[in-house]
């Protein structure tokens, strides 16, 4: 992703590994500052994901795979360090599927750097298929953030919007900001304005209002886990955009690749929600913001029905939710992605 650092603009990725150590950028410490997370070890590793230094499916996945290779390297109990890493954060089906992968290919550096190239560039084709989607003068809402930091580079949702900036369409984000750790505002709006990509932040609960007001005319977001009928998993707050959005009759697409789809659950009942803690919800900056005495309840993420949603963009084209068979069998065909993760639940 293109980066202002200091009044020059770099390319840089959300996480890679560099002498046997995984770097990732803090993103905690977004946007007041660009600082780099130096993980050292599996502990490290399972730190940086489970307390959100780096996150984001895809990202996830990714850091897994360099920390297993780390871990290798470090002369490490290779079934403690995956067990530490697994037991991080359990609705992001990427985790499991970039676990099972550097198994599969034992724990080499070499397979966790094919594991990175592979989902950016996967991501890429995200991009070329969704900015099809995109027209001149498009109004796109997105929730949380499916961008270049939730993926190592280009985004999920984001992709599409790069490329149809990139190639001259005019563009207006409306972007949410999520509530509790505010990843939209925080992340993605940096994000599109590194981009110069022309966007508002607007309060979770104001999309309503924009939709109904025929102001938005396409909604994308990503997703952590994707199952067979075309329910899925995303942050917290998406489902209510998905009702919205029908309700008012915008087109809901969900932009993820192979790596997030989970072919072995039949449907969302089934995709286990991670619960944080009430922290992060009753603080901002460290200030409490309700009574002493009240608790507060923190689901990172829910699930909305696949009746929702227009369609799937992924790296194999766009899918309608009732056409995830065809995308199945072309992910069989398809020998990094083939595998099947045993015990993602
Ligand atoms: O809790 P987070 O910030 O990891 O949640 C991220 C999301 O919900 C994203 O939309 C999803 O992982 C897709 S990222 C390309």
């Amino acid at each position: 992703m293109k980066m202002n650092i200091d009044g020059e603009t770099r390319h840089l990725f959300a996480v890679w590994m560099e002498n046997g150590v995984v770097r990732l950028i803090d993103q905690r410490k977004l946007p007041e500052k660009i600082e780099i997370f130096d993980a050292k070890n599996s502990d490290d590793i399972a730190y940086s994901i489970k307390d959100m230094l780096v996150r984001g499916a895809p990202a996830i996945g990714v850091t897994a795979a360099y920390g297993l290779a780390m871990a290798k390297i470090n002369g490490e109990d290779m079934d403690e360090a995956v067990r530490k890493i697994r037991s991080t954060r359990p609705t992001a089906y990427d985790l499991f599927k970039a676990i099972d992968f550097m198994k599969e290919n034992g724990f080499l550096e070499a397979a966790a750097r094919r594991y990175s190239n592979e989902i950016s560039s996967r991501c890429k084709k995200i991009g070329e298929y969704g900015n099809e989607l995109i027209g001149n003068d498009s109004r796109i809402l997105t929730h949380c953030n499916a961008g270049a930091l939730a993926v190592v580079d280009w985004g999920t949702a984001i992709a599409p919007m790069r490329i149809a900036h990139d190639s001259g369409k005019k563009l207006f984000v409306y972007v949410d900001e999520t509530r509790p750790r505010l990843q939209g505002a925080r992340l993605t709006a940096w994000e599109l304005a590194q981009e110069g990509i022309d966007h508002a932040i607007i309060a979770d609960n104001a999309a309503g209002h924009y939709m109904k007001a025929g102001k938005v005319d396409l909604v994308i977001v990503g997703a952590d886990r994707i199952t067979a009928s075309g329910d899925f998993a995303n942050k917290i707050g998406t489902y209510e955009k998905a009702v919205l959005a029908k309700e008012n009759g915008i087109p809901f697409y969900v932009a993820a690749p192979g790596s997030t789809f989970d072919f072995s659950l039949s449907g969302g009942q089934d995709i286990p929600i991670e619960e944080r803690s009430p922290d992060e919800v009753l603080y901002i900056e460290g200030k409490r913001l309700g009574p002493e005495q009240s608790t507060a309840l923190n689901p990172a993420f829910d699930v909305t029905p696949f009746r929702y949603v227009s369609g799937f963009i992924t790296e194999y084209g766009i899918f309608r939710p009732e056409d995830l068979p065809k995308l199945r069998r072309s992910m069989e065909k398809d020998l990094f992605m083939k595998a099947t993760p045993q015990d993602a639940k």
